[in-house]
């Protein structure tokens, strides 16, 4: 893919790692996949703010089932490439999981912290069962043991941006998935 406009492609953007059409042909599978699964049940896509907003959207358009969504928000980048490690709930659902089963539409999973600090608060909840779908997982930045059921693209250590994804808030409109450069 050419990276033409720069008004928005500056200097840190290296390559394209997903193009637009792969990343809709894996949200395409998962949702037919979900829409299977929880097939007369009671679902509630939970998605964590703000990352994934785009997969959240683009997963739902390809699910043919009823659900319900909820949305959470939790900070833990502070507009950096470096997990500061703590991570703080700012937004939390309005809706009683306990009459849901809950699947967690993140957009990727790094050190796994905010993750599990998540599945943690919503497992106290009880919901009548807790899974997680992730587009994005890499594995290699992991820093505690915590594993996607549903994981559409592993990739390897690299600082992406794109579809949801920022670096320092910029950068989440592309509808592509890009290696960033951070040092500029
Ligand atoms: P974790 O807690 O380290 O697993 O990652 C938490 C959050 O950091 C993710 O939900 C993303 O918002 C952000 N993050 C992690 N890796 C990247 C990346 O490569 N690009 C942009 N944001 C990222
Ligand atoms: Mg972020």
């Amino acid at each position: 893919m050419e990276l033409t406009d720069k008004s928005i492609f500056q200097n840190g953007i290296k390559r394209v790692i997903i193009s637009e059409e792969e990343l809709q042909e894996k949200i395409a599978e998962c949702g037919k996949y979900l829409s299977t699964e929880y097939e007369g049940k009671p679902l509630l896509l939970v998605s964590i703010l703000k990352g994934a907003f785009m997969f959240l959207s683009d997963l739902n358009k390809n699910m043919t089932i009823p659900c319900e969504m909820g949305f959470m928000a939790c900070k833990s980048y502070f507009d950096s490439t470096d997990s500061s490690g703590d991570v703080k709930i700012v937004y939390d659902l309005a809706q009683d999981i306990s009459r849901y089963h809950v699947v967690i539409v993140e957009d990727i999973i790094d050190t796994g912290r905010t993750l599990s600090k998540v599945v943690d608060i919503l497992k106290q909840r009880d919901p009548l069962s807790l899974k997680i779908v992730t587009l994005l997982d890499k594995p290699d930045r992991r820093v505690v043991g915590i594993k996607a059921d549903y994981s559409l693209f592993t990739i390897p250590d690299y600082f992406v941006i794109g579809y949801g994804l920022d670096y320092g808030e910029y950068y989440r409109n592309l509808p592509y998935i890009a290696e960033y450069n951070v040092e500029g």
